[in-house]
């Protein structure tokens, strides 16, 4: 049988066909725009999302005997706020996950309703890119729009409802939300009150790997598949990404370097952060993780190579860096604020420490190092309540640099297992769906069998020791910035 994994992500919708056996027939990406409407502002339109999926679903397929297709399953954006009215349409456009307006809310929240309560209802604190921050942010600046919403969900939701008729989600997205109650697994009253909304507008919650429903009949023609093919839940990206490079069970690490960049640590039991500084989630195993996000990873490289550089040849610029653990410039990868473990929406980019002598090579490196350290800035929380890791998978598209790989490993001094495919949330959705349709009896099962590491990248020594020198002087910048960055907002 064939199972589908879509990976809803914030520049393009990237689809997976997998076979029963996990081997990768055929991976597709369809692009959307996103949309900047002001500083530190993010949105998508949900109905361009779904014009694409089902676009990549036809171009997957195409090849195929489609009656084999038997599941489809996702791995999403998180925390984006979707809003539909009674008659199902879509209200406003979606706000995004590193959309950084709610700074006022989240005050609201922090501050008012206070972070021990929130810590209480959700486990975790209110950061911008929350869908709570954002629903309050209609409610109080868009009073018309918010009158008229019937239907909550997350960005990936939006498409399992378009296929199925399911207003549906899992619990890892959901603990996103900062509405779920995220020990208990169900959606927290007090959280509902609070953001002045009910819980029937809110999803049915499911594990990421059950069966929700199966695709509509007219989905089923349009996409020529049957209408037995069977969604199961999915999962926000970073878990699904989790499932699709083996980081489940007890006390595994995945480093996501997309858009975003996360350190991701699986754990059988429920745990908080005492300082909130990373988020205490559930996982699409069924158990739960702690996770860091910095809000531009790939994305700052892509800005440097794409907007700055005006070049697409990433692999000559990096071929130019040459002197690791050497670079006196440094880079802030701010440039849509910060997520963890800083949580300033003001928080900017920036580079300094460039002389006479500084080169494009060096500030292409002090890029890609910057993400790094920022990254470096989540694992030392983690070391701090006690989390012990020597090893961590990776994936994303910044996991296709190996220069990029071998930074990782020096500067978090972790050893970086490599796996056959990085296409971490599209083949984790795709292993949902096989969990889902009865092909492996647990995710556990699906990632024992499917998931191969390929190499593992030693840390080196002595560029060790170079790189612990920059990241203790990376870390003296943003305090000292910060100050600056709320002036010049
Ligand atoms: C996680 C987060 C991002 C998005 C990116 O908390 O906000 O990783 O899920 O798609």
């Amino acid at each position: 049988m064939l199972y589908i994994g879509v990976d809803l992500g914030t520049s393009a919708v990237k689809l997976l066909l997998m076979d029963g056996e996990g081997k990768i027939e055929k991976i597709v990406s369809k692009e959307y725009p996103i949309f900047f409407p002001k500083p530190g502002w993010s949105e998508q339109r949900p109905e361009d999302w779904f014009e694409q999926t089902m676009e990549g679903i036809r171009e997957l397929t195409a090849e195929v005997d489609r009656s084999q297709v038997a599941g489809i399953s996702f791995g999403g954006q998180m925390h984006g706020l979707v809003i539909l009215d009674e008659k199902d349409e879509v209200i406003r456009p979606a706000l995004l996950w590193n959309d950084g307006r709610t700074y006022e809310e989240c005050d609201y929240l922090n501050k008012v309703i206070g972070k021990e309560k929130l810590s209480e209802y959700t486990a975790n604190i209110s950061f911008t890119g929350f869908t709570a921050p954002k629903i309050l942010w209609v409610k109080n600046k868009e009073p018309e729009n918010f009158a008229r919403i019937s239907k909550i969900m997350l960005p990936k939701d939006y498409i399992a409802y378009k296929l199925t008729g399911v207003h549906c989600t899992d619990m890892s997205d959901a603990s996103g939300t900062l509405l779920l109650d995220v020990k208990k697994r169900r959606w927290s009253k007090e959280m509902c009150d609070i953001c002045g909304i009910t819980e029937e507008m809110l999803p049915k919650l499911f594990e990421s790997y059950e069966c929700v429903g199966t695709v509509k009949e007219e989905i089923a023609d349009r996409l020529g598949i049957p209408a037995s093919v069977k969604a199961a839940a999915g999962a926000g990206d970073n878990a699904a990404a989790a499932v699709g490079t083996g980081t489940v069970g007890e006390g595994m690490c995945n480093i996501s370097l997309g858009t975003s960049g996360t350190v991701f640590i699986s754990s059988k039991n429920f745990g908080v952060d005492k300082f909130n500084a990373l988020h205490a989630f559930a996982h699409a195993d069924g158990n739960y993780h702690l996770m860091g996000c910095m809000l531009s990873a790939a994305s700052c490289n892509k800005w440097w190579m794409e907007d700055i550089l005006d070049t697409d040849a990433y692999s000559e610029e990096q071929k130019k860096i040459t002197k690791l653990g050497e670079n006196h410039v440094f880079f802030l990868p701010y440039l849509m604020g910060e997520r963890s473990p800083h949580n300033d929406p003001d928080a900017r980019g920036t580079f300094i420490g460039m002389t006479m002598d500084t080169s494009r090579a060096d500030m292409t490196q002090a890029v890609l190092e910057g993400v790094a350290f920022a990254l470096r800035d989540s694992l030392e929380v983690a070391k701090s309540l006690g989390i012990k890791l020597e090893r961590t998978k990776i994936c994303g598209g910044g996991a296709k640099s190996p220069l990029w790989k071998k930074m990782i490993a020096n500067i978090m001094n972790l050893k970086v297992d490599v796996i056959e495919s990085e296409e971490g949330p599209a083949l984790g959705g795709a292993m949902l769906a096989a969990v889902a349709c009865g092909e492996f009896e647990s995710v556990e099962a699906a990632a024992a069998k499917i998931v191969k590491i390929v190499e593992t990248l030693e840390p080196e020594q002595e560029l060790v020791e170079k790189y612990e020198a920059r990241y203790q002087q990376f870390r003296e910048i943003y305090p000292v910035c910060r100050p600056l960055f709320e002036k010049i907002r």
